[in-house]
């Protein structure tokens, strides 16, 4: 078949690796000059030298928040560095890396934007896009579709009461790149995921003070310093100052969001069938095939995973989809969707945690194996990330992984 790939991220890469690896053929289409991804760092905010969005939402001095272990393409080992938490440049080189060893460049087209996917009549897909460079317009052919665009890029921001009238600075993440225009001021973060607790660590370490409001419970592995302090949700902006739910109220210089991405695919036409309902992909089946029209696959629509191997497992299914190996009707791939749905509703979850998989990320893997009858997931990945879920984040920490079953761990 020939197969279109968006993307040249971990997703992308990991999709024509194992595309090749059936014998189809492939082009990726990459908007930036470079593989990668996220882990591209790259100190500009806002827009591109063509206008688009900057794509990395990476910051200076991030390391990774699983250890390298659980960041592994398949059969795919990081050879260096011995310890397990590694730098965004280590992450970078690592997926060069991998690139270099399947011999994945040629099939790269760079600075490729992809504008439009639409269906075609005899069940293929137009692809719409443009050479960035030359402003050149491509329309190509595809029999099957990988969007691989990652989830990282659209801020989603709450609506809070007064924060237009604050009169502060205000960003996202996604433009967060270093602390320096931190210096010395009172910082609010809001959102306490991994991104705003790291976040607040590194603004603290420069800031005057630093303020983390939270809304979830947070993790108990995380061990925040005591110079963030804690407050609940954000009730009011006011010019200069917030008030908390807990009817506090603290001057502040500057807000930064840490509230997580949408999933936004601008180039799907309506034909295509997707819709986004309060961050639902809708529909696809387990996670990944378009249901409406079968031959597209998202991959790495889950999140609280492990990523990269998952990307693995998800590729595999669907070419395993592709070959004839699934049988099953659209009509069966709704109804389990369905179930799925009312399953979460039951547990209270609600619809925008629809794609979360965190501890639930085994059973997924072993299902779609199982499904497509692919190989499984060796159960080590899972197993490490119980064990690092339960034991937090220690710099120091080294994991390595002994067998298919078991790793071992040492605390330096
Ligand atoms: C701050 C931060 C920290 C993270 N930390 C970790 C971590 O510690 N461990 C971990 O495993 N994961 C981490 N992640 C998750 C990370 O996103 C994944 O590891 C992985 O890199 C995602 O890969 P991807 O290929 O899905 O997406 P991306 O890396 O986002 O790649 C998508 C690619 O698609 C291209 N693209 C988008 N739209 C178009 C278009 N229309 N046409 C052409 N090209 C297009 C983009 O330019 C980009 O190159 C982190 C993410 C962030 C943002
Ligand atoms: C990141 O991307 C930019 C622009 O696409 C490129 O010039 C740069 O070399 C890349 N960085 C690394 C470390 O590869
Ligand atoms: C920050 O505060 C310290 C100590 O109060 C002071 O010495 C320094 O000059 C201040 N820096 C700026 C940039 O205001
Ligand atoms: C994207 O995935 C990551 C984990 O891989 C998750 O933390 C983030 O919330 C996800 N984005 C959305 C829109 O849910
Ligand atoms: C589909 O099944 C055939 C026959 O068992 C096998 O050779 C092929 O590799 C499978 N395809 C995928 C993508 O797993």
């Amino acid at each position: 078949m020939r197969i279109a790939i968006i993307g040249a991220g971990a997703a992308g890469l990991t999709a024509l690796r194992h595309s090749l690896d059936h014998g189809h053929s492939c082009d990726v289409f990459e908007k930036t000059g470079s593989i990668g991804g996220t882990w591209n760092y790259t100190d500009k905010t806002g827009k591109d030298e063509f206008g688009l969005p900057i794509h990395s939402s990476m910051y200076e001095g991030l390391s990774t928040n699983l250890p390298k272990e659980l960041m592994q393409f398949e059969d795919f080992p990081h050879k260096k560095p011995e310890h397990s938490y590694i730098s965004q440049t280590e992450v970078l080189n690592y997926i060069n890396e991998y690139a270099e060893a399947f011999n994945l460049l040629q099939f790269i087209k760079f600075y490729h934007h992809v504008e439009k996917v639409i269906p075609s009549n005899d069940k293929r897909w137009n692809l719409e896009l443009t050479d960035l460079k030359t402003r050149e317009n491509i329309k190509n052919e595809y029999d099957a579709v990988f969007v691989c665009v990652g989830n990282y890029s659209v801020p989603s921001v709450p609506k809070l009461e007064g924060i237009t009238s604050f009169q502060g600075s205000v960003i996202h993440s996604h433009d967060y790149r270093n602390p320096k225009s931190y210096k010395n001021k009172t910082v609010l973060i809001i959102g306490s995921g991994p991104s705003g607790i790291d976040i607040a660590k590194l603004v603290s370490s420069v800031a005057d003070k630093t303020i983390l409001s939270h809304r979830s419970e947070l993790h108990p592995s995380w061990k925040i310093s005591e110079e963030i302090a804690i407050k609940p949700e954000v009730r009011q902006f006011k010019p200069r100052s917030v008030i908390f739910h807990d009817a506090s109220e603290e001057e502040i210089d500057d807000v930064i969001f840490c509230t997580g991405y949408k999933y936004s695919y601008p180039f799907l036409s309506p034909e295509c069938g997707i819709e986004v309902e309060n961050n639902w992909v809708k529909y696809l089946y387990k996670h990944v095939i378009n249901i409406e029209h079968p031959t597209m696959a998202f991959i790495g629509v889950p999140f609280r995973i492990f990523p990269f191997p998952i990307f693995g497992i998800q590729v595999r299914f669907f070419l395993s989809y592709l070959d004839g190996n699934i049988s099953i009707t659209k009509e069966e791939m709704m109804e389990e969707v369905m179930e799925y749905m009312k399953r979460k509703q039951q547990l209270g979850i609600p619809l925008h945690q629809t794609h979360l998989l965190g501890l639930f990320q085994g059973e997924y893997m072993e299902d779609i194996a199982d499904t497509a009858k692919i190989k499984r997931v060796p159960p080590v990945y899972v197993k490490m990330y119980k064990h690092v879920h339960s034991s937090g984040r220690r710099k120091g920490d080294i994991y390595k992984i002994i067998s298919d079953d078991d790793f071992i761990q040492i605390t330096v």
